[in-house]
């Protein structure tokens, strides 16, 4: 299974090495064989001696140039960093990030072949306008992705569920992954409100084949005990 934290802009780089540095040796010392990564804050990319896999929470697709507040794949070879996220609901809802633009940094991501975590969702409205307006909001956000892509994981989050505390059902879940799985065989996640109280029944969902975590991953431990559930269910 893939137990992925998004710390968004939380953590100073002391911080960050820190968390990164208890989570490599909860995953040493209890010989876990699930796919970890931690998405840290931009100024919180450093060298990582880990076998934690660390990603970016976000860059613009280029090199390098004049693009004022971004950072570019320079940036991230530095760090040796592989993997990116791409498409957050908060990127696409507060940064205004277009499908357009996202497609963009996917294709220019996945053109260095980087591990690309996917992110989708609907927001409340779009849940509210019923099963088919909602199925087309987020077919939208297949558009222009290549749902083939080997480095390809794709995170389902519903925008009302992400730091709400609101989740789908179980039954929910289970029924919207099943759809997704049609889309894209890409492993898929689902994200939004998952804590330690809950991650252990939506990862016993089918087709869900792991978890991305905001808020409650910012608590190690708890984040480490997710990751012991993913393990135990994975045996
Ligand atoms: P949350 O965030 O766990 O705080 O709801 C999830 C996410 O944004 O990836």
């Amino acid at each position: 299974m893939i137990i992925a934290a998004n710390l968004k802009t939380n953590f100073t780089r002391k911080e960050t090495k820190q968390y990164i540095q208890e989570l490599e040796s909860y995953v040493t010392n209890n010989a876990i064989t699930q796919e970890v990564l931690v998405f840290p804050a931009m100024s919180s990319l450093d060298e990582n001696n880990t076998s934690i896999i660390v990603g970016a929470q976000n860059a613009y697709p280029t090199q390098e140039g004049a693009f004022t507040g971004e950072i570019g794949e320079t940036h991230l070879n530095e760090f040796a960093i592989k993997t990116i996220l791409i498409g957050h609901s908060e990127r696409r809802h507060i940064l205004g990030e277009t499908q357009e633009s996202i497609v963009a940094k996917f294709n220019y991501y996945k053109k260095l072949g980087f591990k690309i975590v996917y992110c989708i969702g609907e927001p409340l409205p779009k849940r509210e306008a019923g099963e088919q307006e909602m199925m087309e909001y987020i077919s939208a956000q297949y558009e222009g992705i290549d749902t083939e892509y080997e480095n390809l994981i794709i995170a389902y989050e519903p925008v009302w569920a992400i730091g709400t505390g609101l989740t789908p059902t179980l039954e929910d879940i289970a029924s919207i992954h099943k759809k997704l799985k049609k889309k894209s065989k890409a492993p898929l996640l689902y994200g939004g409100s998952v804590k330690v109280t809950n991650a252990k029944e939506v990862l016993n969902v089918l087709n869900v084949d792991g978890i991305l975590v905001g808020s409650a991953a910012l608590y190690v431990e708890h984040f480490c005990t997710m990751i012991s559930y993913a393990e135990e269910l994975s045996q």
